[in-house]
């Protein structure tokens, strides 16, 4: 059968089966844990089931079978079954609803009233509002006062349409922009309890901010990256209190998608990564936890699928029919072609390359199409094209 032919049962099924398997790959490395794995996917990616209990549902031996047979046609090491999807399978057993690795709810163990955002661009405008919407003051450090207004523009747009769905009130809305300072110094983020730094995902830049918050900041602050591509180890190692330093990485919208996955480098301080746990649980996130590593839990697993069904276009498939065939058989929130626009190319590209780098998996390496999106500056909806057209 051509991949002309493929019907939507089976270009799900080829997309998905071997994320199915990355999933339990990630699981056996002992990365992550199997409520954080599957909690990644549901509240980071709108997903209405984790990737284990898809394959408990489907039936783990079903799930060999068809990952099995896929690897004999493709020889690709990313199809052949995971060694614990063999033994599950061999086994009769399940991936979930074991009894559960409860453990007690985090506490506040470094007081967090005032937080700080460094950045103006559609994540940090996002955190912004999250952290305001939950009762703290912000203050966000912008490189422009035009900057700055477009974070408030972006609140007030999202609390308007709020208002409009009978949501939110205008009290609410008021409440919660009053509750946001916005500045073109960074000395403002003297007193802030923890900073939250969304700037341009680049190594130089990242490192310029955190020597100078390292001056700036109050002792005990926590400071936090969003990165998703950069080693937070090489941020905390250029400041003077490594402890101090961790991840947060948000996912897009930043005020919809629940999830926040706490990246801790070898040098954390435990009480940092518990406030910031705490922290999350306070503004309505819920969180996951990870080491420093390419890709924490849900890149490592979305994007690979992203750039399968790339290259499922580059073999022939229409891009609508493969949007199609995610939303209504895999019951996906969005197609992969309409993720890929929000997420942006470029951004999508860069996580490819850096998990291409770090696991050295062939089946890895960036899609041809993709690296020429982004050649062309068709970054997605920024910039009115991607694979998909936004200009009318
Ligand atoms: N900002 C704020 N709120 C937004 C929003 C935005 N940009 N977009 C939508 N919303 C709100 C709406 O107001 C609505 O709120 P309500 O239910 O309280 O009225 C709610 O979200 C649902 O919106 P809609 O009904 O308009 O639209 P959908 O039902 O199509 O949902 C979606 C939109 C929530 C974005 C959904 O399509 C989804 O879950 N998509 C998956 C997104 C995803 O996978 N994100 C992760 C990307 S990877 C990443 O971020 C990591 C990074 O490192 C690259």
């Amino acid at each position: 059968m051509t991949s002309d032919a493929l019907g939507n049962d089976q270009i799900a099924t080829t997309l998905i089966y071997p994320y199915l398997n990355h999933a339990v790959r990630m699981l056996e490395s002992g990365y992550a844990t199997a409520t954080d794995i599957d909690n990644g996917m549901r509240f980071g990616c709108g997903y209405p089931q984790g990737p284990l209990a898809v394959i408990d549902q489907i039936g783990p031996a079903a799930v060999r079978d068809v990952l099995a047979a896929r690897y004999a046609e493709s020889g690709d090491h990313l199809h052949q079954p995971a060694d614990l999807l063999e033994k599950v399978a061999a086994e009769g057993g399940s991936f979930t609803g074991g009894s559960g690795e409860g453990s007690a709810a985090p506490e506040f163990k470094r007081a967090i009233s005032s937080v700080g955002v460094v950045g103006t661009g559609t994540m940090a405008s996002g955190i912004v509002q999250v952290f305001a919407q939950s009762g703290y003051d912000v203050v966000v450090v912008g490189r422009g006062q035009d900057k700055l207004d477009g974070v408030i523009g972006y609140i007030t747009k999202n609390l308007d349409r709020a208002i409009s769905r009978g949501k939110s009130t205008e009290d609410e809305k008021s409440d919660v922009l009053g509750r946001i300072s916005g500045s073109t110094e960074r000395e403002s983020l003297a007193g802030v309890d923890i900073v939250v730094e969304a700037i341009a995902e680049d190594l130089a830049i990242k490192t310029e901010l955190y020597k100078d918050l390292d001056r700036i900041c109050k002792p005990g602050a926590i400071l936090a990256t969003t990165t998703s591509s950069m080693p937070i180890t090489q941020l905390g190692a250029v400041t003077n209190r490594p402890g101090d330093v961790i991840g947060m990485h948000f996912f897009n919208p930043a005020p919809v998608m629940k999830l926040v996955e706490v990246v801790t480098t070898e040098s954390t301080e435990a009480d940092v990564n518990e406030t910031v746990l705490a922290l999350c649980a306070n503004v309505g996130k819920v969180a996951v936890s990870c080491s420093d590593r390419s890709g924490f839990i849900v890149n490592c697993l979305l994007f690979p699928y992203l750039n399968d069904a790339v290259k499922l276009l580059e073999s022939g498939v229409e891009m609508d029919t493969i949007n199609a065939a995610i939303k209504e058989q895999a019951s996906l929130p969005m197609g992969p072609f309409e993720l890929l626009d929000v997420v942006g190319n470029d951004v999508s590209l860069a996580i490819q390359q850096e998990l291409f780098a770090e696991f050295k998996e062939p089946g890895f390496a960036p899609a041809a199409t993709l690296e020429k999106k982004v050649a062309d500056g068709h970054l997605g909806r920024k910039t009115k094209i991607g694979f998909h057209d936004y200009s009318a």
